[in-house]
């Protein structure tokens, strides 16, 4: 069995939907297993959640899909990352789960797995292209 893991980061539902439609997709290679994950929300952020309908919902449809782990990674044969933009970058949420793979990094236990990654913006060229580009770069180091 090939371990395929699906992380995202969603607030608004989008990236879900994305990160979803990979998950089935992938879900169809033969000798593919998949691990749908999100991404943990920080706690400021919950806060404006917790005031805003919209995202509320998208949260609660989010529950039952297990936050990333750092042993997720580790288990997986290749990972596909999925974030909004932030002004032409992945989230801070999603790069606090970067932020936090020193242990693979140390011991190279992420080189030679394959990688993609997808993205969501609100605008036609509100930055797609720049997102996947610097999603890109901690993973020609990790
Ligand atoms: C702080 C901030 C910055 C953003 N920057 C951009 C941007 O530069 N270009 C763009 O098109 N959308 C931008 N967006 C919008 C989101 O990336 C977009 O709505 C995305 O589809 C939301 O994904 P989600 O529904 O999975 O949360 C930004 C949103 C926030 C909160």
């Amino acid at each position: 069995m090939m371990k395929i893991l699906v992380v995202y980061y969603s607030m608004y539902g989008h990236t879900l939907k994305l990160a979803q439609a990979v998950a089935e997709g992938a879900s169809k290679i033969p000798g593919a297993e998949v691990m749908l994950r999100r991404v943990q929300e920080f706690e400021a952020v919950d806060q404006i959640i917790d005031q805003n309908e919209a995202a509320r919902q998208v949260r609660e449809q989010q529950q039952d899909i297990p936050i990333c782990t750092v042993d997720d990674l580790r288990s997986a044969d290749g990972v596909i990352f999925g974030s909004p933009t932030r002004y032409g970058n992945m989230t801070a949420q999603m790069k606090q789960l970067i932020d936090s793979t020193s242990s693979l990094w140390l011991n190279g236990e992420m080189e030679g797995k394959p990688a993609g990654l997808f993205t969501s913006t609100a605008s036609t060229h509100g930055g797609q292209e720049t997102t996947l580009l610097t999603m890109m770069v901690p993973l020609l180091y990790l």
